[in-house]
Formats: C-alpha cells, structure tokens, sequence
C-alpha cells in the first residue's frame, strides 16, 4: 500500500490517502493538546503507545460486535483504516461525574451515573464543542434518526465492553468520547479509542491515569498512558 497526501490534519493525528480510495493511513503524533488546542506539548512515544493502545481496543470493540473503521497496525505510529465520511458530532458515555457535566451542571464530582450518561456534541473548535440534541442533529441533517439511534446503542454497548475490560485491569472507565462515520450505507465507529480521550481511575486510589494528567499539568502523561496499556496485556 502506498502513502498518499495528506487528507487532514489534526491536533494529535494526520490522516493520509493510499493508493486505495477506501482505505486511509491514520498517524498517531506525538503533539498533545487540550483546551481546543491553547495547550499544545510534544510527548516522546505518546503517538508510537496511543497507536498501539488503540488496536487493541478497536480489535476486542469488534470482537465484542462494534464495527469499526480499524484494519491494521502498519508502524510503530500508523495504522490502515476505512475512509469514512465522518459525522461532526462526539459521544460521549459518562459512568462518573466530573470535568465539563461538572462545570455545567455545578453537580458533585465522583457521583455514580446509574444509569450511564450519554450526551451529544458539536465537533467545532471553535465554538468549543457546544452541547447539541438530537433535534439539533436532525434540524441541521447532521445524521438521521437511525444513525443518532444507533450512535447511542453502540456508544453504550461500547461502555459494556470496556467497563468490563477496564475493570478486570484494576481500572475504572470513568467516560469517554467516541466518532462514527458512513461506510458502505453503514455507520462505523472512527477515530481512535485511546487515554487521549477517555478518563481512567485506579480502581483502588482512583488516580489519574488519562489526558487530565496532562491538562492538570501532573506529570507523568505518556508513563501513565503506558501502565494502563501494560495492565491491559497490550505489548508496547
Ligand atoms: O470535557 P468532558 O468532561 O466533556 O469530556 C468527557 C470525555 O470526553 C473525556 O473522557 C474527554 O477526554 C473526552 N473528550 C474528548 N475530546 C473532546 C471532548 C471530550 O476526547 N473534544
């Protein structure tokens, strides 16, 4: 497979064409940023660790039943994926409360989410992600009524996978975001699944173990990142 130009480029990933038009090469860098990019530092291995952090859970996603967009691991940093036509919405599953539901709704942090949160947002730096609806998505067509129910049912079934998966690695799934895109008349899942944009707890200390150590400015950010991975059996 040949690398093309460059498609996209984005604050932790660059995607490619190939020489094959459905299929993408996906670089994991190492740059890492938070705050729509204000705070941006490079971290050594994070793109070569969050690579390989995110085959791993694309492959027991799809064993579990979720279809994804993930093909291959092709480098240390890069992997194959399926060129789909990405929606602009993020969901998000929340177990536990804490960063923006906090911030917005002035509720506790640390609450048990019983039943699981699941929210909608714009995929828009510039207006900082806003909050949206499903009559926002059907309003402005940015999905239908049966991708925003399926977005939901495989977000949540996501959720059960790797609560489960986390969990039995001595880690809580405290919330996370994940993309779907259109491929083939069906919706995949996309981007990536890694402690970039999931929250992770020590089950027992309930310490950081995600991207917040980097936005607090913690330390530790790709050790943390690679603890996880190394609980989780994944060869780094
Ligand atoms: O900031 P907030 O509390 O809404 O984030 C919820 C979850 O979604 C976190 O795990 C965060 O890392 C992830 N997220 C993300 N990319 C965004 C917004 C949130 O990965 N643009």
């Amino acid at each position: 497979m040949q690398k093309g130009e460059m498609l996209a480029n984005g604050k932790a990933k660059s995607v490619y064409k190939t020489d094959e038009p459905k299929k993408l090469i996906m670089h994991f860098r190492n740059d890492t940023s938070a705050f729509d990019g204000e705070k941006i530092e490079q971290l050594d291995r994070k793109g070569m660790v969050n690579n390989k952090f995110n085959a791993f859970i694309m492959q027991r996603l799809e064993e579990g039943g979720i279809p994804t967009h993930f093909e291959k691991v092709i480098s240390e940093d890069e992997s194959v994926v399926k060129n789909l036509d990405m929606l602009p919405i993020e969901c998000v599953v929340r177990n536990i409360s804490t960063g923006s539901l906090c911030k917005r709704l002035g509720v506790a942090e640390g609450l048990d989410l019983e039943p699981p949160l699941f929210e909608f947002f714009l995929k828009n730096d510039e207006l900082h992600d806003p909050m949206i609806n499903d009559f926002h998505i059907i309003s402005f067509k940015w999905a239908t009524q049966d991708e925003i129910e399926k977005m939901k049912e495989l977000t949540f079934k996501v959720n059960d996978i790797l609560k489960k998966l986390f969990l039995d690695a001595g880690i809580i799934l405290v919330d996370y975001k994940l993309e779907f895109g259109r491929y083939d008349g069906k919706l995949l899942l996309g981007d990536e699944f890694s402690p970039d944009g999931c929250r992770l707890w020590d089950v027992n200390t309930r310490e950081k173990l995600d991207k917040d150590r980097f936005r607090q400015g913690l330390g530790g950010v790709v050790e943390a990142y690679e603890a996880v991975a190394e609980r989780l059996g994944i060869a780094i």
